[in-house]
């Protein structure tokens, strides 16, 4: 273990028995993909803000932050499970990769801002597949008003506003009630301002959902479908999310909901009140641009960077595909329950890079009299810009093997 101080944009961060972050993750912190105009996650980003053109925009806000801000003023439990060092990058105790944008709502409404939207990379330990990597993009919306007379008309204006774009969209709706039993308002909420709050959510996003997925495929006979679906954020209440029906599936697009009024206190405007959501852009742009593999968007080759252009959604067109190389690794994992899955992952990332397209366990025993596991990874290789050879795949392999024994203490067999 080294105790060297991490630099990570132009700041020396010391480290300590949390640090967890990686290498790969750390050399991957300044591109902020989201800031380059003609890449995919840049176009995205402009079409969700020219929706938004009245509210303030921000991309460039550093993704160190403390555990306080990531959990605790958004009303996540002391024990809540996605605290786990499992689950997240920690720089050191006090300091980690926030895992999403809305650990800076506090921040932002301190600010005085009252409409705002975030965009920016978000870090997660996370499996390895065509549509997972640690680090993505969200884009974190937020509006609040004035708890009071003045406030309630306000959005009352704006939901006329809102209604009479959607009256002439071609969109069908499922909605859920703004407020039940379990999904309730809060407290201190005056219920009725509650729901026009809800529906201000509901119909700002709904226009959004039109003009990001509105364009292609609808036609009278078949508009675009949005569902929306109770759900629950410790920071939210009521709380939603929303699904869309496109090229016959219904994708998750966001969660959203009714601020809770402790992360207002927390900033210092409790006299407001309001909704915040947050989507993320990889999932969505996978779709819109017909982008099939995640890594695509961390390629520098020009056969992917060259195909979007600036303020344009254009379909990608996949350069050839090269074959995958698979390789099984077994081995016994320590008795001392000191090996966790995300580990694994991590250590794939660090040492083959970008050639691993997906890692799956494909067998798991234990023996019956000594009482220990083997467990099998299949690890299925692919470059993204080359044929690799398989006597390449095998060095690579190896060394994953052999990092897996030096760092964790598993025995491969
Ligand atoms: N931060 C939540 C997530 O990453 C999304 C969310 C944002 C939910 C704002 C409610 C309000 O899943």
């Amino acid at each position: 273990v080294s105790l060297k101080p991490l630099q990570i944009l132009g700041n020396s961060i010391p480290t300590d028995e949390t640090t967890n972050v990686t290498p790969t993750i750390l050399s991957k912190i300044h591109l902020r993909l989201h800031s380059q105009p003609s890449h995919p996650l840049g176009v995205l980003r402009s079409l969700i803000e020219s929706h938004y053109p009245d509210f303030s925009h921000f991309s460039s806000v550093s993704p160190l932050v403390s555990p306080y801000q990531n959990f605790d003023e958004l009303s996540f439990p002391p024990d809540h499970p996605s605290r786990s060092p499992t689950d997240n990058y920690y720089l050191n105790k006090g300091l980690m990769l926030r895992t999403h944008t809305s650990a800076h709502e506090v921040e932002m409404f301190r600010q005085g801002e009252t409409k705002w939207l975030l965009t920016a990379d978000v870090y997660r330990r996370d499996e390895i597949d065509a549509s997972h990597y640690p680090i993505f993009h969200q884009v974190e919306g937020a509006r609040i008003f004035d708890a009071n007379a003045s406030g309630m008309k306000e959005v009352e204006e704006d939901n006329k506003r809102l209604s009479k774009f959607l009256a002439r969209s071609n969109i069908v709706i499922e909605d859920v009630p703004h407020l039940s039993s379990t999904n309730p308002a809060q407290p201190s909420h005056d219920p009725q301002l509650v729901k026009l709050v809800s529906l201000n959510l509901k119909l700002s996003l709904n226009s959004l959902m039109f003009k990001l997925f509105g364009g292609s495929a609808t036609s009278p006979s078949s508009p675009l479908r949005v569902r929306w679906i109770e759900a629950y954020f410790p920071f939210t209440s009521p709380s939603f999310e929303v699904e869309v029906f496109f090229q016959g599936k219904w994708l998750e697009i966001l969660g959203s909901g009714v601020i809770q009024q402790a992360t207002l206190d927390a900033a210092g405007v409790s006299n407001k009140i309001g909704w915040a959501f947050g989507l993320g852009l990889e999932r969505i742009a996978m779709v819109l641009f017909s982008i099939p593999d995640i890594r695509l968007f961390w390629s520098t080759d020009e056969r992917f960077l060259s195909q979007f252009k600036k303020g344009e959604i254009t379909t990608f067109r996949p350069y050839s595909k090269y074959p995958p190389c698979i390789k099984d690794i077994s081995f016994w994992i320590p008795q001392n329950g000191r090996f966790h899955e995300g580990d694994l992952y991590d250590l794939v990332r660090d040492t083959a890079g970008d050639l691993v397209e997906d890692v799956k366990m494909i067998d798991q025993f234990t023996h019956p009299t000594t009482g220990r596991t083997s467990m099998c990874y299949r690890i299925n290789y692919r470059s993204m810009d080359r044929s690799l050879t398989n006597e390449e795949v095998n060095r690579v392999n190896e060394q994953v093997a052999s990092q897996l024994s030096s760092q964790f203490d598993v025995e491969i067999r």
